[in-house]
């Protein structure tokens, strides 16, 4: 501890004990008659220091761990304490001050910190590399995808045999169906999350173009399902739109193709809806290809798959639990 004297000019240190001379290197005749200052070097905060004098100058006791430098030159940290003290009239007389070499603590508080910040460097870059691959997957599934439909699309072309050539058809738009799905996954910025009103947007767009007699309507909320449920998803709104197109609207009757995404009771709701003469009588109707994957499709989502009349037409009804 010290103390200096509050009425001399520049504050003279009028006392230290030993520990002081011993935490500072310096003997008592060569700090004794000083302004404490002395003890301030070249990475002393000197703002902390100037908000310290101006505290006890309004006569306030104030604390600050500032960085001092012994009389070798070494820096160390102290903890020091400043109080003012008081003669009978009020008029302050002394500053007390109280040191502690608190560097150890300074040292391990910096490498506490340090650890912290190390570890979430290194958490932030394996999220990022993680992030890069998956964007890097993405892309090469869209590119093979890419690939196989126009392998399919080849080889529609050189087919002549018209069964043969539907049941291409069929796998293509399947095909492209998934391959729309790494498109949007690749292009998302959040790739654990997939965004089903801008993918229905997107296969309504490759769809639509060769049926410019079909009215399309779009009723669509925001929907995000979880990115493995992307492909399943989206293979069974294919197949819904394909028959509606197919079956509810073939070609020649133009009529109105309705789609509905939209959020209910803790579920996700997408509605396939055309005006077309609906399914045929139970006696007669018997699910092919398309509605036999869809059933399984539906399965694997754990979502229910209800037709029901729309009167006319056919309203196929797909409802998943939300963040299944
Ligand atoms: N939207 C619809 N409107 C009328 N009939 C439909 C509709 N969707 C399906 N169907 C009937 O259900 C049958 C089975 O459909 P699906 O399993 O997809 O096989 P595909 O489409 O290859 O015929 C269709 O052949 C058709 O008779
Ligand atoms: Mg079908």
């Amino acid at each position: 501890m010290i103390i200096v004297d509050a009425q001399a000019p520049d504050m003279p240190i009028v006392f230290v004990n030993d520990a002081f001379l011993r935490m500072t290197g310096y003997s008592r005749h060569e700090v004794m008659g000083r302004n404490c200052r002395f003890l301030q070097g070249p990475d002393t905060d000197v703002e902390a220091v100037r908000a310290l004098a101006q505290a006890t100058g309004k006569g306030k006791a104030a604390s600050l761990d500032v960085l001092n430098y012994r009389r070798d030159g070494t820096p160390f940290w102290n903890a020091l304490q400043i109080s003012p003290v008081r003669a009978a009239d009020g008029q302050i007389v002394y500053f007390i001050g109280s040191q502690v070499d608190v560097t150890a603590r300074k040292a391990a508080e910096a490498a506490l910190e340090a650890a912290a910040e190390a570890q979430a460097r290194t958490a932030q870059q394996a999220l990022a590399d993680r992030t890069a691959l998956l964007h890097e997957v993405d892309h090469r599934v869209k590119n093979n995808l890419q690939l196989i439909t126009s392998l399919l699309v080849l080889q529609t072309r050189r087919t002549l045999d018209s069964a043969t050539r539907t049941a291409l058809e069929s796998m293509l738009s399947r095909v492209s169906a998934i391959a729309t799905v790494h498109r949007r996954l690749f292009q998302s910025h959040d790739l654990e999350r997939f965004d089903v009103a801008t993918f229905v947007r997107d296969l309504m767009g490759d769809l639509s173009s060769d049926r410019e007699d079909v009215d399309i309507q779009l009723e669509m909320e925001r929907v995000d399902i979880a990115a493995a449920q992307a492909a399943p998803l989206a293979l069974a709104v294919n197949e819904l739109v394909d028959n509606a197109f197919k079956h509810g609207l073939a070609p020649g009757n133009a009529g109105r193709l309705t789609i509905g995404v939209r959020r209910l009771n803790g579920h996700y709701v997408i509605e396939v809806c055309d005006d077309g003469p609906g399914l045929p009588d139970s006696g007669e109707f018997a699910p092919g290809f398309g509605l036999t994957i869809t059933n399984l499709l539906a399965q694997q989502l754990r979502a229910t798959l209800t037709f029901e009349s729309a009167q006319p037409g056919l309203r196929a009804t797909l409802k998943l639990p939300a963040d299944g």
